[in-house]
Order: structure tokens, then C-alpha cells, then sequence
């Protein structure tokens, strides 16, 4: 049973100027979280809900005050040593070795920062340490989304030891909570799994320090009372914006409710703050829906596209990678004529892939070169320059590969600088792929990363596209550069976006895809810098729809790298069609293509730009999930609900598989009519859908049926407007 005492009394207490028992909302569009200070100074959340149209009545909300002894269960950032019982958000050390931490409330702050963003910012301190924090509170109206952070200041005379410091404490009041949450490997990323969360801790964690969501990305979505469908039900997805260790703590605590602690892991990383100094940790971005799951990832969506993405109001580039056509064996000539076969396709731009340089120890496979950002001279005797301008003959764009925080042991790099890599000086050296990770937490090394970049473009100004690959996590962490070695994985991940955002301030809007050997370092605090991700190396396309269906949930389409390859059984029209999903590109020998082929994929170029409006900027709406239908549909919506396109793929292949009734669609206007059409039509394919002309309304409740079998095991549909 919950113990909800005394209303909040809304009487304001003055001590020292120091406002107590008082509410704080903090409200979006659609929720509040209302915070309360209780007559002693502890903030708690006492509500994260629906909005009321009376602000007023948010001083009735119980306090969650007394649900325990403690009166910290609720606490808006819990602390430790204190009289806190459970998983705290913040823990330390003083600089005279006591960690006993107690944190009260002291003012707030509301700064508009646009018509539609707007921060609040409550400070708390210690009473008897010179200790200090400030909650802040980042509030994307329109949205509903919030990004919610923290800043410790050590006011003290000494260093002081931050043992745990979180960017979130939220504290959800629900009968139950459901979680869904990811795994994965190499080529089997985002394996989704649901489950209720029972009494205790359940916690998602990295401790690989780089490529750091290769087993778990910080992503995950609550449900709250009973798992959350498409279009019912309330739930929160949260991503923490952190491309290195991070740690989630959900605790179903005594009473019942859910506390939500998220940030940085403090595995192995008790953070020395030197006196005077502010730690501000990365931020967690929440959005939280009474509309299920569809409507919580268009609001991450719109967010990621306006605030937080590179260009995400853009356009992107459509592609043809040499990768899986090549690998590391190629010269100039095969390359020039891949920029023909580019022109041919009609894509916008040629991307090399790995290979391209180093010349002491070539990179002529993955176990030499990486580190040397020199062209390689046999390969490539007349340069990058070379290149672009054979791009630039056939009308093309040109981009390029880079894994520039790595190096081979078998470089001249790692050769100049032992100690700018990252291992044990005295244990042998343990590798990924061949590699080790370059010390970002020194600032010389993220000069010459900034470098390998800078040198790139300013050699190459017509340079059009980097990827940017990661492909090793950090065994045997240890840098010399290091004073104390708990402060390297912090600022490992620091120096990255150090440099990135040096990167950024010199070329700010550069299409850049974010590659870790697939998706090993998806998350927001990355895609900051980046137009796009890979989600996978793994382009069978059956696979990808699942992979690409679960990144759909956190990321919008037009952020998904999709490549058609030579992976898989289905034919070229499935794969082409689920890569048209997100970002195409492609990775193929045009060259070998036939005559029909060759036309379809153009063809496909085509239909994608035309309809690339409504899949990078439109609304996605999951209309049917591979994980218990025979065919998996998803449709994307332009922002006038004047187009639509809707995705249709097979994926099983049991007897009679197929779609044997219509598809209901998202997101359309009722009263508006739409003819329906099938394209991307193989040549000589006569399509079985039964067009027409349909209200929005009909398309929504009865449905249109794709007629998706095996022999026809994908199908895009085209709605246009007809007045
Ligand atoms: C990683 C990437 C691939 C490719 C190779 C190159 O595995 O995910 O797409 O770029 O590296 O070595």
C-alpha cells in the first residue's frame, strides 16, 4: 500500500532566503513533471503525467513526501552516505575522505530560450560541504521531449572523488512498468526484448569505453501499467546522449514505483574534480507519450530532426559505396570506373571505403595501416585529388572513409607514439580486429585526429562525405597520459567530441555517417555531429528489416544508412526496397548488374527522391511489426498530408505466407482522397494492388491490401492527394 500523506501545504517557508515547501512544474505541450521542496530543503518529483489546464492544481498532488522513512525514495537526485537507502544518482568523496553527501534545495532559474524551448534550472548544495549542483531541465514543447542534466561544483579547497554522478533521477508512480530494452553483437544489433520489472535493480550498462554499444545501446523505452502498442498506451523512451560507458538503473522500490537513474557508469571511474571545478554530465533525452509507442518516436523524431541532428531539416545523399565491391584491393582505374558506374546508377555520390592509404605498412587488409592517413602510392598515385576530380567529370559527389581514433600495431603511427595508445604498459596487447584505440584523453592526440580530418579537406575542399568507422572497444584501458587513471573513460569520450566539435565549428554542415563496424555507437550524444548512422554490417535484408524496424523507435529514417548488397537470397527489388526505407545507398558491382536490373535500380533512384520528402522529413507510423505478422508495413507521411509511402516486406516464409488482409495506414487526412498506386515495379511486372482513388479515412480503417507473397515479397505503395 502507498502512503500518500498531507497535500502540499501551499505555504512558502522562509529561511535564509531560501524558498521551502514549495512546487516547481515543468510543463510541455502535452505532460508536467511537478517537483516538489518539502518544508526541510529535499526536492522530489511528486508527478510526471498528463498536463493539467489548471496550474493551480498542482499544489494538490500528494506529496510524495513520508512514503518511507527516508523521504528519498521520490528524491529528484538522490545522494549517498546520507540517510538514502537506495540506488543513489549522485555519490562522492569529499576532499577530507567523507562521503556522506545531502543536497537542498536553493533557487531556481527559468530561462526561455525560443518560443518553444525553455530551461529551468534548480540549485541545491550541500549544508555542510561546499558542494553544489544544479539540476537542469530542458524543455522541447512542441515535442514533449526533455533533456534533463546535472553540473557538480566542487566548491571545496581540495579535489574531490565523484563516485556516481548521473545526468537523470526520474521517479514514475504507476502499478507496474514494462521494459523494453536492446542487445546485440556484431551483425545482430538492437535484439529487442520486453519484460515487466520487478522488485530491485535492473540495470543496462557499457563498460566497452568505445564502440560502446556494440552489447547494449543506452536506448529504452517504458511502458507504464501494461506494455505500450503502436497507438495506446503511455510510454517513455529514453536515450542517454553518451558515446562511452553509461549505466541505467531502474528500481522498483519498495513502494512500488519506478525510480529511473541514468548517466555516465562509474565503473572503474571515480572522477577526480579538482577544487573550483564543475563536472556537467552528458545530457538524457525523454520523451513520454499517452499515445503508445508510434506517437513517443515521432516526438523523438521531431526533436532529433529541428535540435539535435547535423542537418537534419536537409536533404541527404543517395550513394554507391566500394566496400563489399572491392575491399581493400583496388587502384585508380577500378575506381574511376565505379565513378562511371555512380553516374550510371544516378546516385549523388561515390563513397570510398577502407584501403586508401598508409604506404610503410600498407592497408591492404585489416591488419596493417590504420593510423597512416597518407594515400597510398601504388594504390593511388595521383592522390585523393585524383579522385574528386574524376568525380567531379561525371558529375558526382566524392566521400571518403576514416577510423581515425584507431591504430594497427603494424603502423608507423603506433611505431612515432607508443604512448598515444591505449594499453597496459606492462601486459601484452589485447586486440579487436586487429587494432587499439588511440588516447583521446590527450589533448595532443585529438590534435592529430582533428588533423587526419583537416588535412583531408583542406587537400580535398570539394570533398563531399566522411565516414566515420570505430570498430575496436577498449581493452586494457590505461593511458599515459592519465594523471589518474579513474578520469580515462570520462575523457576518452570528452576528447572525442572535443574534437568533433572543432570539426563542426570548421565544417559545420559536411555530411557525415556515423560507422562502428555497424551500429556500435548509435546514440544522441553522437549523432550531434552526424547526418546519419550504420545500422549493421548486416544488409541480408530480411535482417535489416528488424534491425531498421527497432532503430525506427529512437532515430528517423532519413538517419538510417541503408546499402543494397549482395547479402542475402531475396531478390534485388526486396533489397532495394528496404533499404528505400531510410538513407539509400547502395554497395554492389553496377558493372554486373543486368540490363533489367540495372534499369530497376535507376528507376528506384528515382521513385526514392521523389518521395524522399515524406521518408526524411515525414511522419513514420509502424503499421504492422515483423515480429508477429508475415509482412511488415510501415508508412511515412509528408508534413502536408499530401504523400505517402507506404513499406511492405515478407518475412516469413511459412506455406501461404503473405498479406491476406489490407494493411491499415497512419497518419493520412480522413476527409482528404488519395489515389494509390504501386511503384517501384520491376520491368515487365504488372502490379496485383487494387488502385484507385480511396478517402484518407477508408486508407486508415478498412485498409489497403499490398497482396505481398512469395512471389511477390515486397511491395511499395505510393498515396497521393487528389482533390
Ligand atoms: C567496418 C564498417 C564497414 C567497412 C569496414 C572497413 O566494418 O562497418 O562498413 O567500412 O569497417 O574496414
Amino acid at each position: 500500500m502507498k502512503k500518500f500523506h498531507s497535500p502540499l501545504a501551499a505555504i512558502l517557508l522562509f529561511s535564509v532566503n531560501v524558498v521551502y515547501a514549495q512546487i516547481i512544474p515543468i510543463e510541455s505541450k502535452s505532460n508536467a513533471i511537478v517537483l516538489h521542496v518539502n518544508s526541510d530543503g529535499y526536492l522530489s518529483m511528486v508527478y510526471f503525467g498528463k498536463k493539467l489546464a489548471d496550474k493551480n492544481e498542482y499544489q494538490q498532488i500528494p506529496s510524495t513526501q513520508n512514503l518511507d522513512e527516508s523521504n528519498l525514495y521520490s528524491s529528484a537526485y538522490t545522494t549517498a552516505g546520507t540517510h538514502n537507502v537506495l540506488e543513489p544518482a549522485i555519490a562522492l568523496t569529499h576532499a577530507d575522505g567523507n562521503k556522506s553527501l545531502d543536497l537542498k534545495y536553493v533557487d531556481q532559474s527559468l530561462v526561455k530560450l525560443s518560443d518553444n524551448v525553455s530551461q529551468t534550472n534548480i540549485r541545491l548544495k550541500d549544508p555542510v560541504y561546499a558542494v553544489e549542483v544544479v539540476l537542469h531541465y530542458k524543455v522541447y514543447a512542441a515535442e514533449d521531449v526533455i533533456e534533463q542534466w546535472s553540473e557538480i561544483s566542487n566548491l571545496e579547497k581540495k579535489e574531490i572523488s565523484l563516485n556516481k554522478y548521473a545526468s537523470v533521477n526520474l521517479y514514475l508512480q504507476a502499478k507496474s512498468f514494462w521494459l523494453k530494452q536492446y542487445h546485440g553483437e556484431w551483425a545482430k544489433e538492437m535484439r529487442p526484448e520486453e519484460e515487466k520489472l520487478t522488485h530491485g535493480i535492473k540495470t543496462l550498462d557499457s563498460k566497452l569505453g568505445a564502440r560502446a554499444d556494440l552489447l547494449q545501446p543506452p536506448s529504452f523505452i517504458i511502458s507504464i501499467d501494461k506494455p505500450a502498442g503502436e497507438d495506446e498506451g503511455d510510454v517513455l523512451i529514453g536515450n542517454l546522449e553518451w558515446s562511452g560507458n553509461f549505466r541505467v538503473d531502474l528500481e522498483v522500490d519498495p513502494t512500488d514505483n519506478l525510480r529511473l537513474i541514468a548517466g555516465i557508469n562509474n565503473y572503474a571511474s571515480d572522477y577526480k574534480l579538482a577544487a573550483g571545478a564543475v563536472f556537467e554530465t552528458p545530457k538524457f533525452v525523454y520523451t513520454l507519450s499517452h499515445q503508445g509507442k508510434g506517437e513517443a518516436s515521432r516526438n523523438l523524431h521531431n526533436w532529433a530532426r529541428k535540435y539535435q541532428l547535423v542537418d537534419g531539416e536537409g536533404p541527404r545523399l543517395t550513394l554507391l559505396n566500394n566496400w563489399e565491391s572491392t575491399f581493400f584491393s583496388f587502384d585508380e582505374q577500378k575506381l574511376s570506373e565505379i565513378l562511371k558506374d555512380t553516374k550510371k546508377l544516378g546516385v549523388d555520390l561515390f563513397l570510398l571505403d577502407d584501403g586508401w592509404f598508409a604506404n610503410k605498412y600498407p592497408r591492404n587488409d585489416d591488419h596493417a595501416g590504420l593510423g597512416d592517413w597518407q594515400v597510398n602510392k601504388t594504390k593511388l598515385p595521383d592522390g585523393v585529388g585524383f579522385l574528386v576530380k574524376e568525380a567531379e567529370k561525371n558529375s558526382v559527389k566524392f566521400g571518403i572513409w576514416v577510423e581515425p581514433e584507431m591504430v594497427n600495431p603494424k603502423s608507423e603511427l603506433y611505431e612515432n607514439h607508443p604512448d598515444w595508445v591505449v594499453k597496459q604498459p606492462r601486459r601484452g596487447d589485447f586486440m579487436m580486429r586487429n587494432q587499439l584505440v588511440l588516447d583521446l584523453s590527450n589533448p595532443k592526440v585529438q590534435d592529430f585526429v582533428f588533423g587526419v580530418i583537416d588535412d583531408l579537406f583542406t587537400k580535398n575542399p570539394n570533398l563531399a562525405y566522411i565516414k566515420w568507422d570505430c570498430n575496436s572497444v577498449i581493452y586494457n584501458a590505461y593511458s599515459a597520459y592519465e594523471k589518474d587513471q579513474s578520469n580515462f573513460y570520462v575523457d576518452y569520450v570528452k576528447g572525442l567530441y572535443k574534437v568533433m566539435d572543432r570539426m563542426r565549428q570548421k565544417y559545420p554542415k559536411v555530411p557525415m555517417m556515423l560507422c562502428s563496424g555497424g551500429g556500435g555507437r548509435v546514440d544522441y550524444g553522437a549523432l550531434r555531429y552526424f547526418t546519419e548512422y550504420w545500422p549493421s554490417d548486416n544488409t541480408e535484408p530480411q535482417e535489416r528489416v528488424y534491425i531498421q524496424w527497432e532503430y525506427s523507435y529512437l532515430y528517423p529514417a532519413l538517419t538510417s544508412s541503408n546499402h543494397v548488397t549482395n547479402w542475402g537470397k531475396e531478390p534485388l527489388k526486396y533489397r532495394v526496397d528496404v533499404a528505400m526505407m531510410g538513407k539509400l545507398g547502395f554497395d554492389i558491382v553496377v558493372g554486373k548488374l543486368s540490363a533489367n536490373d540495372l534499369q530497376f535500380c535507376q528507376q528506384a533512384v528515382k521513385t526514392y527522391k521523389e518521395f524522399s520528402e515524406a521518408i526524411w522529413h515525414g511522419n513514420q507510423y509502424r503499421l504492422q511489426s515483423p515480429w508477429d505478422n508475415d509482412v511488415a508495413a510501415i508508412n511515412y507521411v509528408d508534413s502536408l498530408k499530401s504523400r505517402a509511402i507506404v513499406f511492405n516486406y515478407l518475412v516469413s516464409h511459412r506455406f501461404d505466407a503473405g498479406s491476406h488482409a489490407p494493411v491499415k495506414l497512419g497518419g493520412l487526412d480522413p476527409a482528404r482522397h488519395y489515389e494509390v498506386k504501386e511503384v517501384n515495379l520491376y520491368p515487365g511486372v504488372i502490379s496485383a494492388v487494387k488502385g484507385g482513388i480511396y478517402s484518407g479515412e477508408y486508407l486508415m480503417t478498412v485498409g489497403i491490401n499490398p497482396e505481398v507473397r512469395e512471389e511477390r515479397p515486397s511491395v511499395i505503395l505510393s498515396i497521393e492527394e487528389r482533390k
